[in-house]
């Protein structure tokens, strides 16, 4: 079972879950259209068993969970937007951190053989307190989503610690691909500027370019998700590539991926990105997008991982931006294409 299966890497884990021959139940909000794109993208659609669960519903979370008792379940779930956590503290604390403590109390009373997977995330790192972030850094979240996830983080621990459940977590670093929510910046980006290449619009708007984050690809993360239940006992792992980059880096290689060439110029909220090739001002800064509080830098290591579980990302930083370049560029060009 995949709560969050109609996003990004729950569509991911769904398909790699499906090719190992496993029957997947894609728990999903109940929606009067829900949300399937990415499952078509994937080709797998009429493969997911839909159930619907919306994770602030306890008493919906017990009966799924009652009637199902799945063998592994994996909670992928959540307001996952930082920004939007600021002006939407409360709910991002009802679905990012009481939830999890919900499915986990639906797991002990009614499937205890269950083994559970929390999506936890390295915004729990926040203001790092070292460099590079792994298992026993000390966290200092920086947003509501961040505080929020730092419950569902320990909350995971402590039922392992106290009721004996196989319950992991995951602290992943930012992952991407083409099926990537369009308000990450990754995809801001990337759909943005395949979208000024075919004169579908004029330029984009970003805030902070000098946030540093550690990208690796979705596809390779589900991977290391499953992993993690495979393993005798649970445990708590960081999922990283080990590199870091900043946002105007990201800007720089995606341009090129779409046959364009930036140039910088100005600094702080006047900074513009000329293309070279046609002379036009295609990134502006817009303080609109500048968080109140921000994560500067994120670099994991990612070593347990790769000792324990045989994990290895196998997709190039560099890789990962074309392939998502191309995907958009694909997109603006036919653009009956969704998202
Ligand atoms: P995503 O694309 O935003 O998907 C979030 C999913 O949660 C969607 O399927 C959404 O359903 C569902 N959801 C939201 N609120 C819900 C509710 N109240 N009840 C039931 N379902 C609800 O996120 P993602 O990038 O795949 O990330 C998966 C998980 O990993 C999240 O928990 C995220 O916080 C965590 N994480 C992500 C990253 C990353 O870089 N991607 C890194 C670390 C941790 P709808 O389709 O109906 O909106
Ligand atoms: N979204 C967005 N939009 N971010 C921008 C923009 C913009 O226009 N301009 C600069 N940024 C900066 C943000 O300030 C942040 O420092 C960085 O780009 C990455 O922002 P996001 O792509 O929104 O991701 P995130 O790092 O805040 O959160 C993602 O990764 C976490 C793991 O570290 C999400 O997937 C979270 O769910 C996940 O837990």
């Amino acid at each position: 079972m995949i709560t969050g299966v109609t996003g990004q890497d729950g569509s991911y884990l769904a398909k790699l879950l499906l090719d190992k021959g496993y029957t997947v139940l894609g728990a999903a909000r109940r929606s009067a259209s829900v949300n399937l794109w990415r499952l078509d993208y994937l080709g797998i659609r009429d493969k997911v068993k839909l159930v619907p669960m919306e994770l602030l519903e306890f008493t919906n979370i017990c009966r799924v969970i009652q009637d199902n008792k799945p063998d592994e379940f994996y909670n992928l779930a959540a307001q996952s937007f930082v920004a939007a956590s600021f002006e939407m503290p409360l709910y991002t604390a009802d679905a990012d951190a009481i939830a999890v403590a919900r499915i986990l109390e639906a797991i002990r009373h009614y499937s205890p053989e269950t083994r559970f997977y929390q999506a936890s995330t390295s915004e729990m790192f926040g203001k790092v307190q070292e460099v590079p972030q792994i298992e026993s850094t000390p966290f200092y979240p920086r947003s509501p989503y961040g505080v929020a996830k730092l419950y569902g983080h320990w909350i995971t621990v402590n039922y392992r610690e106290s009721f004996g459940l196989h319950a992991s977590s995951g602290i992943l670093f930012n992952h991407e691909s083409p099926l990537r929510g369009l308000e990450f910046v990754t995809r801001k980006i990337t759909a943005g500027l395949a979208n000024v290449k075919h004169g579908h619009r004029s330029h984009i708007e970003l805030g902070n370019m000098d946030a540093k984050r550690d990208w690796g690809f979705a596809g390779d993360f589900v991977e290391g998700m499953w992993r993690m239940l495979q393993q005798d006992t649970s445990g708590d792992y960081v999922l990283s590539t080990n590199e870091t980059h900043t946002v105007r880096k990201f800007v720089e290689l995606a341009a090129s991926a779409l046959d364009m060439n930036i140039e910088w110029s100005g600094e702080g909220v006047d900074e513009v990105g000329t293309d070279t090739k046609t002379g036009k001002q295609v990134v502006t800064i817009n303080p609109q997008f500048y968080r109140p509080a921000e994560v500067d830098l994120l670099i994991g290591n990612s070593e347990k991982a790769q000792t324990v579980l045989g994990w290895k990302r196998q997709m190039s930083f560099e890789g990962l931006v074309e392939s998502m370049a191309k995907a958009d560029n694909d997109r603006a060009v036919d653009s009956s294409v969704k998202n």
